[in-house]
């Protein structure tokens, strides 16, 4: 029965295109979703990044932030086939998870592949493998190695627990020896970074012109941004 009505069946010859421009919007969204991007930055556009705004002393600085991000991005092939890692630094609310997602998003538009996280998430995968042997310590490692790109964010935000510090260790060490880049986010200045993730980790991410990015101006939200945050 079912095989001769589906024999009977004629398939359109092609989707319609408001149908298909939907799917491939949700096909779009659910692998940002994958990938760890917050929702919260699912549409967020270089385009929507404000350089000039009402108080301008910083707008100098914020545009060239933006130029280098938008120049990673634009070439990221490049950086990648480098390992050249960035760091951002500043202040809550300077827009650096803004433009570390919207970096991520375009690798992952690109048809490379790009993971967010936060430590406090990496730490806590780690720990769920305690008395478990489905998954070891390793394979969570694996994971945060594998992508193309990987922004770790929220760097310093925690205890600097041991489990903390060698959890970036092996990810760090794993990706500088696939050299693969690493876009790591704190709000911390990169001499403190130093202090928490090691010398060692922020001396390996500047090598091939890695870039530190210092987000010297004032919280986006204090401003009255957006309202989005
Ligand atoms: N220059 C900017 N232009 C537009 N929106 C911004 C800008 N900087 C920050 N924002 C917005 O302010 C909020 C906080 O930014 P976020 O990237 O989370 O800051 P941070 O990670 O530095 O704490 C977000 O909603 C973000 O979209
Ligand atoms: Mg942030």
């Amino acid at each position: 029965m079912e095989t001769k009505a589906l024999r009977g069946h004629k398939f359109p010859m092609s989707i319609p295109a408001p149908a298909a421009e939907k799917f491939a919007e949700q096909r779009r969204k659910n692998c940002f979703l994958s990938c760890g991007i917050p929702l919260r930055f699912f549409e967020s556009e270089f385009s929507g990044y404000i350089v000039q705004d009402a108080c301008s002393e910083y707008a100098k600085a914020r545009g060239k932030v933006l130029e280098v991000c938008r120049a990673y991005a634009g070439r990221f092939p490049e950086h990648a086939a480098l390992g050249r890692s960035m760091i951002f630094t500043g202040a809550p609310g300077t827009g650096k998870t803004m433009l570390a997602c919207i970096i991520a998003k375009s690798v992952i538009e690109r048809g490379m592949s790009a993971k967010y996280a936060t430590v406090y998430r990496l730490v806590g995968e780690v720990k769920d493998t305690y008395g478990r042997s489905s998954e070891t310590e390793r394979d969570v490692f694996a994971r945060y190695i594998a992508p193309d790109l990987l922004v770790l964010d929220e760097v310093g935000m925690q205890y600097g627990t041991d489990t903390e510090r060698l959890a970036l260790w092996e990810v760090m060490n794993g990706r500088y020896e696939s050299m693969k880049p690493t876009i790591l986010v704190s709000n911390l200045t990169a001499e403190e970074m130093s202090g928490y993730v090691g010398d060692r980790v922020i001396d390996r991410m500047r090598e091939n012109g890695g870039a530190v990015l210092a987000f010297t101006w004032e919280s986006f939200r204090s401003r009255g941004g957006n309202g989005n945050a």
